[in-house]
């Protein structure tokens, strides 16, 4: 059984999603520890109220960022964890750490990467106009929201769609799909060569390359 570490920032709703999937049965992985740099962030609560083991690592009480990620990274080691999800972790990893857990560190965006890395995805996709986006689960690379995909949704723009109405769709989206790509890389079903691909595949062995929820 492997063990995941999720890091949030705030809300907390992948990492609710990933926690409840953790929970099944069959489940491929565990959830080691639930981490926040922010004290108030909304998902401590339900993890703790939950059961999960809980920390707070406040990048603020740190003088460099090579500090804050060694206690970091301290901190994952000593939960046990195998994998390192990344779900709505606002803090930028600097290279030194995501070589440490290159391979072994997820992050989910809503958007269709490479279109709309960064903040306000979905506010960018409204100003670009396009009629499909979604979510991408995919490893963290040295570059923000650039690493190897393993999974995506897509979802419709709606013409009448708000940056609320769009992110809802999305977030929606993302909830099905974070589990079900962390549980294939906890299962060895997704096969990175270290390069710029990945590929998972399903339980049947076959290639699983985006869901669509359009
Ligand atoms: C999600 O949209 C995620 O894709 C992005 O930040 C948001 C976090 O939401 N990286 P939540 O905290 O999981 O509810």
């Amino acid at each position: 059984m492997k063990q995941v570490a999720i890091l949030i920032s705030g809300r907390g709703s992948n990492m609710e999603a990933l926690c409840q999937a953790a929970e099944t049965t069959d489940s491929a992985y565990q959830v080691c520890r639930v981490l926040s740099n922010r004290p108030d962030a909304k998902g401590l609560q339900w993890a703790s109220d939950h059961g999960f083991s809980t920390r707070v690592v406040d990048h603020r009480k740190f003088t460099s960022k090579a500090e804050f990620e060694a206690e970091l990274n301290d901190d994952l080691n000593t939960a046990g964890a195998d994998f390192v999800c990344l779900a709505g972790f606002m803090r930028l990893l600097s290279a030194n750490f995501v070589q440490k857990w290159r391979g072994r560190l997820l992050n989910i965006h809503p958007s269709l990467l490479p279109s709309f890395p960064g903040l306000v995805p979905q506010q960018q996709a409204l100003d670009a106009g396009v009629r499909i986006s979604g979510c991408t689960v995919h490893f963290v690379s040295e570059d923000m929201d650039a690493g190897p995909i393993i999974v995506q949704t897509a979802v419709p723009v709606l013409p009448q769609d708000s940056e609320a109405t769009l992110s809802k769709r999305i977030l929606t989206a993302e909830h099905r799909t974070y589990a079900p790509a962390l549980a294939a890389v906890c299962a060895g079903r997704v096969f990175w060569d270290g390069g710029s691909k990945a590929t998972m595949s399903d339980e049947a062995g076959e290639p699983l390359h985006h869901y669509l929820d359009i």
